[in-house]
């Protein structure tokens, strides 16, 4: 680890999550339907990203703006449970904190609703000039979401690289599908897109078309391939690590506790294929239970399930545990 203040800035939105399972349909007309359970959790990319990270043992500072009211509570709770550094979250008790209503099927479809609220309102001036020099690495995450911070996005990478930071970034989906990035990979180490993502971006019909032409811009490229595993790829190298088989009961946030495990080992000095095995492992676990933030691993329980579906990168994985 970096002899910096602290590992990982990141900037990005609290939001909550409510988790409403089972297979019912809302119906207007002012019809009441049961559900099977309702559960508010821990919500937004990066917060779970954040969380997911601390988790791991990074000392993350995060930077955001949450309401003065019970969800933002909530997630200053949630990320403080988590280890997170919140002293720099900023509350306006002028605007509600942003919230996802997520109405889960059976079958693994979802529909959602959300308030943007406090999200909206994400931009550079959270951050303090003087974070760039004392943390080792920058993430950034959904950058179409975060559209008041989006302009400032690739400012602020080059500001980290030129003082020394490391940086990533995980573009989640464009609901607009334009997928503008200008500016976006300059200065840029690592690139953390699902495959449609990534297809999307580099404007290209397949995988290996898409990571070429990334990877004239982005040293390394790791891309997530749901329950295919993921695809690590850096100069002419691909590594492909299959998924963990465990019990999944929610996907919400396993893609931003992948990027979390891939950067801890990262940051600790490992190779771009035991970045991908603790990324997938810390997915694994976090899909077993409902909720981004539930569920996610510490080293000890990831190394476990290394250790059980994945023993021969358990032994160097475990020497990079801080
Ligand atoms: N069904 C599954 N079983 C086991 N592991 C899975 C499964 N689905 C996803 N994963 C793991 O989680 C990682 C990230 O998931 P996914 O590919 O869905 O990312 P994503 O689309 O970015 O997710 P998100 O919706 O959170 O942004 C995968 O690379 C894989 O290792
Ligand atoms: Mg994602």
């Amino acid at each position: 680890m970096s002899n910096r203040a602290f590992d990982l800035l990141v900037v990005g939105e609290l939001n909550v999550d409510i988790m409403v399972k089972g297979n019912v349909e809302p119906t207007f007309g002012q019809v009441e339907k049961l559900v099977g359970s309702l559960e508010v959790c821990g919500g937004g990319s990066s917060a779970i990203f954040a969380a997911a990270a601390a988790r791991l043992g990074l000392r993350v500072r995060f930077a955001s703006i949450v309401g003065d009211d019970i969800f933002g509570r909530l997630m200053l709770d949630a990320m403080s449970a988590a280890g997170v550094d919140t002293s720099q979250v900023a509350v306006d008790p002028a605007i509600s904190t942003g919230a996802t209503i997520h109405l889960l099927r059976d079958d693994g479809d979802r529909a959602m609703l959300t308030d943007l609220g406090t999200i909206a309102e994400i931009t550079s001036d959270l951050v303090d000039p003087e974070w760039y020099r004392t943390t080792q690495h920058l993430h950034l995450a959904s950058p179409f979401l975060l559209q008041g911070l989006y302009p400032s996005m690739p400012g602020m990478l080059r500001r980290a690289k030129r003082s020394g930071m490391t940086t990533s970034l995980d573009t989640n989906w464009d609901p607009a599908e334009r997928w503008r990035l200008s500016g976006f990979f300059e200065h840029l180490d690592i690139l953390l897109p699902n495959e449609n993502e990534l297809l999307a971006i580099a404007r290209q019909p397949d995988v290996e078309a898409s990571l070429e032409a990334m990877l004239g811009r982005v040293p390394i490229v790791a891309v997530k391939q749901g329950a295919q595993g993921a695809l690590g790829a850096q100069g002419t190298q691909r590594i492909q690590v299959p998924a963990f088989a465990l019990d999944v009961q929610d996907t919400t946030g396993a893609g931003d506790t992948f990027d979390a495990g891939f950067l801890a080992a990262w940051l600790a000095g490992g190779t771009l294929e035991q970045a991908l095995v603790l990324g997938a492992a810390c997915a694994a676990l976090t899909m077993r239970q409902v909720g981004g933030f539930n569920g996610q691993p510490d080293w000890e329980e990831a190394l476990a399930l290394i250790e059980s579906q994945a023993p021969a990168h358990a032994p160097a994985l475990r020497a990079l545990r801080p």
